[in-house]
């Protein structure tokens, strides 16, 4: 969890060619009511303004020849020095930036002021990246510009802050918070077209949902994302139920993974040539 100890609003300056696309994103749904709530502030940044000439034009043709535009680099140093507050840190959108995660999310939670510039075109002028503390990459894939990439900084970030979600049970237990991807969950109707509810989750037995739904993580997470279970602080509960998934244990120890509890052997069957076992009565009026 954030440690709490933020007093103001989590900050966000957007520098875009389209602040319009951005700004109802900042108004609606839970970032509109963080706003409301002073938890979180925005405010957009056309580059345009800083453009320097009177056609607004911030991109040229990129030296050496080649298809596409490229921002020019004094644009950008003009609208981050018109930040009438200079954040903590910088980020630059680009699919050649580190890739973006749970992690750098809980770490940028942490500041007070993100400034997240937002490319189009073919990019930025590489001298940027002297003007940045970081350049971010949400997914190797390239989008025809930065601000639905900034919108996934926004999310990920912003819901870490405590207040912005209702429940915060509800991050800590999510996909990644926890190393894992997260349970299944299901609601009503109990049968839909033929798929039911698992059982586990329809009794009373807090703890037996509890074992379910992480034996569940480990088993989505093993299928889909194998590359997390190193990382996600495996205990050896988790090991027997990887070994029941059919984990070997020389995966197990590959993954970093405790070795499994030990399994409780069965009590040996007493010959008939044995003495019998006799239980004590209880002397002192019975069970506590
Ligand atoms: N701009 C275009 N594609 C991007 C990506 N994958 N991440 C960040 N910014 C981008």
């Amino acid at each position: 969890m954030i440690d709490g100890a933020h007093t103001g609003p989590l900050h966000f300056s957007l520098l875009t060619l389209f602040p319009e696309l951005l700004r109802p994103f900042t108004q609606e749904a839970l970032l509109g009511r963080a706003v409301t709530a002073g938890l979180l502030k925005f405010d957009l940044h056309d580059l345009r303004e800083h453009a320097g000439n009177r056609w607004r034009k911030v991109d040229d043709s990129p030296y050496g020849g080649g298809a596409g535009m490229v921002i020019r680099v004094d644009v950008v140093e003009r609208a981050l020095a018109a930040l009438p507050v200079q954040p903590d840190e910088i980020i630059l959108l680009t699919p050649a930036g580190k890739k973006f995660d749970q992690k750098m999310a809980e770490e940028l939670a942490e500041k007070n002021h993100l400034a997240l510039v937002c490319g189009r075109y073919e990019g930025f002028d590489a001298r940027v990246e002297s003007l940045v503390t970081r350049e971010v990459s949400v997914g190797d894939y390239v989008m025809m510009g930065g601000e639905a990439a900034a919108a996934c900084i926004v999310e990920a970030v912003a819901r870490l802050r405590p207040g912005v979600i209702g429940d915060e049970r509800s991050w800590q237990d999510d996909s990644y918070s926890s190393g894992l991807l997260d349970y299944p969950e299901y609601t009503r109707p109990a049968q839909w077209q033929g798929q039911g509810v698992p059982e586990v989750l329809q009794g009373g037995n807090h703890a037996a949902i509890t074992r379910w739904r992480r034996d569940r993580a480990l088993e989505r997470t093993l299928s889909r994302r194998p590359d997390l279970l190193p990382s996600a602080g495996l205990t050896p509960h988790d090991s027997a139920a990887l070994v029941d998934l059919g984990v070997d244990f020389g995966k197990l120890a590959a993954l970093g993974a405790p070795p499994p509890p030990p399994v409780k052997t069965k009590r040996r069957k007493r010959k008939p040539s044995e003495p019998a076992l006799t239980i004590q009565a209880p002397t002192d009026g019975g069970e506590q």
